[in-house]
């Protein structure tokens, strides 16, 4: 594993980072295939939507994409994880008034690919609903953590979460499509959730066959209801949900479809 803190190999992080301090910074994880980064420009346009939403600089792509092919390091496949802070600041929460961003950028092996669909469970940890913040991918994730640290036995793959009205947001690392009514439907991402990159991928690819993802409120009920259910992240691509709390759910072909388009191992 390569790690890169603003790009020299092995360079500590300080320790008063604000990203350390107040989680104030944004992440992304890329995949990396055929030697290239899957997606980049849609990663980084979330990245610059982030930056700009916090008030930081303007990040500087050049150098990031620099850094990110030093960290893969001529591997063909890979994923990469980038993280950029506030960098340091005074003590207390106001932000410096010239930040200099922090860049982190880290390569690990590609994970193995699965052959089986996902068992998911419901948690019980909520998420909170906050505008300001909805959509991006924040260091902020203790509500996930949190989430994941409910089941520890193996018994689940994922767990699906909803927003403290009840609303259906997200799994702890994956957005959520369900198949209702013969049409798809994901959980609108305004209060709350990250607007997540193979999401982007799934509805851009469905509207062009002429399948318009439709994005509104789920509740609980509905997504219980779903004759499918598909989770989508940057690494994964989509992957069928094979039992909700224990229900079996059937797959779409579309999925492998949608996974074939995309050069998905
Ligand atoms: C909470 C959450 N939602 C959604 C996603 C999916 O986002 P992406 O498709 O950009 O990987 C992730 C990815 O890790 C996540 O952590």
């Amino acid at each position: 594993m390569a790690v890169l803190v603003n790009g020299r190999a092995g360079a500590p992080v300080d320790p008063l980072d604000r990203g350390l301090q107040y989680g104030d910074g944004l992440f992304e994880t890329i995949a990396l295939l055929d030697g290239r980064p899957r997606f980049l420009d849609w990663h980084f346009e979330r990245l610059a939507d982030g930056a700009r939403r916090l008030r930081f600089p303007e990040a500087d792509f050049a150098t990031l994409r620099a850094e990110l092919a030093s960290a893969a390091s001529g591997e063909s496949r890979a994923v990469l994880k980038l993280v950029l802070t506030r960098g340091l600041g005074p003590r207390g929460y106001g932000p410096p008034a010239t930040a200099e961003p922090t860049r982190i950028v880290a390569s690990f092996p590609w994970p193995a690919t699965r052959t089986e669909g996902l068992r998911v469970g419901w948690c019980r940890t909520p998420l909170g609903r906050n505008p300001v913040l909805a959509g991006l991918k924040h260091l902020n994730r203790l509500e996930q953590v949190l989430a994941r640290s409910e089941w520890d036995d193996g018994s689940l793959d994922e767990g699906l979460m909803q927003d403290e009205l009840g609303n259906v947001v997200s799994a702890t690392q994956a957005n959520l499509l369900a198949r209702i009514g013969g049409a798809w439907v994901t959980p609108e991402l305004s209060a709350c959730g990250v607007a997540g990159v193979m999401r982007r991928a799934f509805l851009g690819w469905s509207a062009a066959r002429g399948e318009p993802v439709v994005e509104r409120a789920l509740t609980r009920a509905e997504v219980e209801g779903a004759t499918a259910l598909v989770l989508t992240n940057a690494v994964a691509g989509a992957v069928p949900v094979r039992a909700l709390a224990g229900r079996a759910l059937a797959e779409e072909p579309a999925v492998a479809a949608f996974n074939a388009s995309i050069g998905q191992p």
